[in-house]
């Protein structure tokens, strides 16, 4: 009898995600550098340092793409090399970038540039970074620039990575820079962060009418810890709406909908080309009286739940599907798979976990839904902001002292995918037999 071929249409980009502060090291200019100078700030005071060396060879990571075969790689420049002083752009730096970009496209690798990806200048983070009146108009000369100076070599483009983290993350839980702890700060610079969104769109078009223009959501499910509990799906609804809804609501209707008020949002309708999903996991979250910070919200892993590497959440499969089918019937627009992946430093867990996602990916895909391409989280180990050194996402594990890098069995499973341009029952076979009978019954 045939057995099931998980076919991806022939044009789908097959790629993998970086950002710029977590690979490229040395950069000193950023509010990143400065926050992991403090002790105290990152797991095991670890420092990005050199991190996985790209300013000076991103080419033999490159060269590493090209071998698995990849279609896109996403990375993102950054604007404290580019704009080092305010006004003030450096050409060393544009030229560097220059040669990276084409380092790509010579190896038919599609770049995807991310223009913010949670590094802020340290002239920018002085005036008061997001808060600041002038936050977006600076942005928007940056962008400006970079789109005059690298457009040749770039269509696609991420305009800011995870809205929601950068402002949850360094001004909610404290964990990020600036380290603060104040929600009416955060929805402040969420909104700025959404208006610098739109934007860069419009500037984008303005400059290069032939743009792809989109932003990553990271996109986090809430689903009640026990869903006959009425205070629990309550506190699952407001946490949605505050982590989800607070990006996607003025996005696709043009309405702030934040923990802090609601109201039109002039402008921000209309500004996605396509929109990108940053999907890693779900919560299941218990009412919980003590626990403020989180809006009342405590984590409560289910008995089921299979917990991933360094306390990062839960493997959840079914949410990429979930996650796909929600910003489908939301924006009506081609979606990118813009992260995702796990932490898992001995790689048991990962080449399962991808198989499942791809999976879940694939049959939502067969309802017809644009997605048109899947970036994994990571390519090589990189500086996992306060997580330093100790989460491992890359399909390719390196050693933060020596640089040297080694294959773990899901970068040659991932290539086969891309080879393959399909999930194969060899390809289930050789790598999660535990699989077959669930995935080709
Ligand atoms: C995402 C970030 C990315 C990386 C992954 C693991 O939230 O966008 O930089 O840290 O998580």
């Amino acid at each position: 009898m045939p057995e099931a071929i998980f076919h991806f249409p022939p044009d789908f980009l097959w790629g993998v995600a970086t950002a710029a502060h977590q690979v490229e090291g040395y950069n000193q200019n950023n509010q990143w550098w400065e926050w992991e100078q403090r002790p105290g700030t990152i797991k095991r005071n670890h420092r990005s340092e050199a991190a996985c060396d790209w300013w000076r060879n991103a080419e033999q990571d490159f060269n590493l793409a090209a071998s698995l075969g990849l279609k896109s790689l996403r990375l993102s420049v950054e604007w404290s090399r580019i704009e080092p002083e305010p006004g003030q752009f450096d050409a060393t730096a544009l030229a560097r970038y220059r040669e990276m970009l084409s380092a790509l496209r010579a190896r038919n690798i599609i770049p995807m540039v991310t223009l913010h990806h949670f590094t802020d200048p340290l002239w920018f983070t002085q005036r008061g970074g997001w808060l600041a009146p002038d936050a977006i108009a600076h942005f928007t000369r940056f962008v400006e620039e970079v789109v005059t100076r690298l457009g040749d070599l770039v269509t696609l483009w991420c305009t800011i990575n995870e809205p929601n983290v950068y402002a949850y993350m360094g001004y909610v839980a404290g964990i990020f820079p600036p380290g603060e702890h104040d929600l009416v700060k955060a929805t402040a610079v969420l909104r700025t962060l959404l208006r610098a969104h739109a934007a860069a769109y419009r500037t984008l078009h303005r400059l290069q009418p032939e743009a792809q223009v989109g932003l990553a959501h990271n996109l986090r499910f809430f689903d009640p810890a026990h869903p006959g509990r009425l205070q629990d799906k309550l506190i699952t609804r407001l946490l949605d709406s505050a982590y989800n809804e607070s990006v996607l609501t003025p996005l696709a209707s043009g309405f702030w909908r934040l923990p802090t008020g609601w109201g039109p949002a002039w402008g921000l309708r209309n500004t996605l080309d396509w929109i990108g999903i940053n999907y890693y996991t779900r919560s299941e979250i218990a009412f919980d009286w003590h626990a403020r910070e989180t809006l009342f919200g405590r984590e409560m892993p289910g008995p089921q739940a299979e917990p991933l590497d360094g306390g990062y959440g839960q493997l959840y499969p079914k949410g990429m599907a979930r996650a796909v089918a929600r910003i489908a019937r939301r924006f009506r627009k081609p979606i990118y798979i813009t992260e995702n992946g796990i932490p898992d430093a001995d790689d048991d867990q990962r080449p399962r976990a991808l198989i499942l996602h791809l999976h879940q990916l694939w049959r939502i895909m067969q309802e017809n839904f644009p997605v048109r391409g899947y970036y994994h989280w990571t390519l090589v180990d990189n500086f996992e902001w306060a997580e330093g050194w100790t989460l491992r996402f890359g399909l390719v594990e390196m050693d933060p002292f020596t640089g040297e890098r080694a294959m773990r069995p899901s970068a040659n499973l991932y290539a086969s995918i891309v080879r393959a341009n399909a999930i194969t029952p060899e390809l289930i076979d050789a790598y999660t037999p535990e699989l077959r009978s669930t995935l080709l019954p």
